[in-house]
């Protein structure tokens, strides 16, 4: 299992590694199940100021080529197998929406199937362009459900959810971009450098200013009524009484780069 998922931190950073290069990194029932437990690590450790889920490098590059088929026989089999495999997808993807720290998926290559679907479940996406997207469910005669389609239609909107689905396409990183589905696409020269770019701005930026940010906008995603107003209240208020605020005016006053994240 270690050796499947490869997790690391430096510099604020955390790394979230898919790594089954010979198999394009797909996704095993174990891998499912590690992801939510690093998840967890990370969402602990106040060092972690931002969170990168990447596909190792292989002979093909590739983000993720989805969910390990090869597993599907044993372990997606029958009724029962299917939702226990059902719900450790779930908990892998729900950790990385729930994370209260903004986390990017770096993708280089193939980022099809789960693959895609993990990737929606972060907050940003930076692509290299020869990257390839796609869902290939309706290849397989597998059904996605509600929680599987939310990320994708709030990205995307129904009409290109829509397309990407009954197609079962495999679309370019330029098409991608157009749809909405990733936020950034470079020559993939120049990947490392813009995630790295990304990655160190943001931990440089206030933290409790991006929690209230990540947080709010998932709650804009919900139905007015269900909204929990008092929590972004307190997200807003909570920046407000921090010493990042006094730091930040203050930082801005005296020239000079703030330093945030000590209370
Ligand atoms: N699960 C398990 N193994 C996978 C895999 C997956 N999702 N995707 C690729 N692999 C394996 C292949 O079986 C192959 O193994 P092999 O060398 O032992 O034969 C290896 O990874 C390389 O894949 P290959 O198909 O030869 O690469 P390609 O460049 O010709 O095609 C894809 C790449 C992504 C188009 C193709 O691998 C594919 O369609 N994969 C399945 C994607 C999918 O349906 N995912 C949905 C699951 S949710």
């Amino acid at each position: 299992m270690a050796e499947q998922l490869i997790v690391g931190t430096h510099d604020g950073v955390a790394r979230l590694v898919l790594n089954q290069p010979h198999k394009l990194n797909a996704i095993s029932f174990e891998m499912w199940q590690g992801i939510a437990d690093a998840l967890a690590d990370f969402a602990r450790d106040d060092a972690v100021r931002v969170v990168v889920v990447e596909g190792a490098p292989g002979d093909k590059p590739a983000f993720s080529a989805g969910a390990d088929i090869s597993q599907f026989a044993d372990k997606r089999g029958d009724s029962d197998a299917i939702a226990r495999y059902n719900r450790a997808v779930k908990a892998g993807e729900q950790a990385l929406i729930d994370i209260a720290k903004p986390t990017i998926a770096k993708i280089h290559g193939y980022c099809v199937g789960g693959g895609l679907a993990v990737a929606l479940c972060c907050d940003l996406r930076i692509a290299s362009e020869d990257s390839r997207f796609g869902i290939p469910a309706a290849k397989l005669g597998l059904g996605y459900g509600l929680d599987a389609l939310q990320p994708l239609v709030d990205l995307v909107g129904p009409s290109t959810a829509k397309e990407i689905l009954f197609t079962a396409k495999r679309f370019t990183a330029a098409e991608a971009l157009i749809m909405g589905l990733i936020n950034r696409c470079v020559p993939s020269v120049q990947l490392d450098a813009l995630v790295d770019d990304y990655t160190s701005t943001i931990a440089g930026n206030a933290p409790l200013t991006i929690k209230a940010a990540k947080q709010i906008i998932a709650q804009t995603l919900r139905d007015e009524a269900t909204r929990d107003v008092a929590l972004c209240t307190k997200l807003v208020d909570d920046c407000y009484t921090s010493g990042d605020y006094t730091e930040g005016r203050t930082a801005f006053m005296e020239k000079r780069k703030p330093v945030f994240g000590r209370g």
